[in-house]
C-alpha cells in the first residue's frame, strides 16, 4: 500500500494540530513538512521553531522535512534535533549531495534527494546508494496548487528501473498537483509515497481523502 504524506503547507495555521491529527495515523504516519527561504524558491513558509512545536505536540508522527532552501547543510543538524525524520535537499542546492546525505544519515534520519522538474534525472543515478529517497517534483517547487507535471510519471519509473537494475532500495516520493487522478499514474509509475496538500486538506474530509490517495 502507498502511503500519502499530507503537506501541511495546505493546512489552516490557526489550528495546525487539529488539522494534523485529522491526517496522520499509526498506519500512515507521515507528515510533510515544506521549508522554503524565499531564496532557492520564490516564497516563504515555516521553519525550525514549528517544526519543534509540533513535534513536541505529535511525537508520533513522521516527519518527512523538504528543505527549499540554499545551503541546506547549514541547517540540516538543527531540523534533526527539532524533531525531523527525513531530511530531504535539492540536488541544485547542494555542491556535495553525497557528503551531506551521509551527515543526516549520522544525524538518524532518513535522507533524501529532491529534483525540480527541469533537472536530469540521470545525474541522480550514481547517488542512489547514498540516499533513502528521491522526491520527485510535479511541479515547480515553492508553492502548493499548481497543476500536476506528466512527465514526472516517466521520471518515476526511470528512477525505480535504475533503482532495480542497482539492486538498491529506494523510497520514491512525488510531490506536486496529486490528485486521485494523478496519484494512481504516480502509484503505476512506480511511486511509493504521495505528497499530498490542497487535494488532502481541501477535502470535505481529508482523512477520507488520505484513505482514499492510500488506495489507489
Ligand atoms: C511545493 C511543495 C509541495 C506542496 C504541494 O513546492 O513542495 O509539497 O505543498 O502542494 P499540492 O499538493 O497542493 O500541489
Ligand atoms: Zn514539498
Amino acid at each position: 500500500m502507498v502511503q500519502v504524506a499530507p503537506s501541511i503547507l495546505s493546512a489552516n495555521f490557526a489550528r495546525l494540530e487539529e488539522d494534523c491529527k485529522k491526517v496522520y495515523s499509526p498506519d500512515n504516519p507521515m507528515l510533510h513538512f515544506d521549508v522554503m527561504d524565499g531564496v532557492f524558491v520564490p516564497n516563504l513558509s515555516f521553519g525550525l521553531p514549528v517544526l519543534q512545536s509540533l513535534s513536541k505536540a505529535m511525537p508520533e508522527a513522521v516527519y518527512d522535512v523538504h528543505l527549499m532552501i540554499v545551503q541546506p547543510g547549514k541547517y540540516a543538524e538543527a531540523f534533526a534535533e527539532a524533531g525531523a525524520d527525513m531530511i530531504t535537499f535539492h540536488v541544485e542546492a547542494e555542491r556535495d549531495p553525497t557528503a551531506l546525505a551521509r551527515k543526516i544519515r549520522t544525524l538518524g534520519c532518513k535522507a533524501g534527494l529532491s529534483l525540480r522538474p527541469g533537472t536530469s534525472v540521470e545525474g541522480l543515478f550514481p547517488l542512489l546508494c547514498e540516499i533513502d529517497l528521491v522526491l520527485v517534483m510535479s511541479v515547480e517547487p515553492g508553492f502548493g496548487g499548481q497543476a500536476f507535471r506528466p512527465e514526472a510519471t516517466g521520471r518515476i519509473a526511470a528512477l525505480r528501473g535504475e533503482a532495480e537494475r542497482q539492486n538498491t532500495p529506494l523510497l520514491i516520493e512525488v510531490d506536486g498537483g496529486i490528485n486521485e487522478e494523478t496519484g494512481a499514474r504516480c502509484v503505476q509509475a512506480g511511486a511509493d509515497i504521495l505528497v499530498a496538500g490542497s487535494t488532502v486538506f481541501g477535502a470535505e474530509n481529508p482523512k477520507k481523502m488520505v484513505e482514499k490517495l492510500r488506495n489507489l
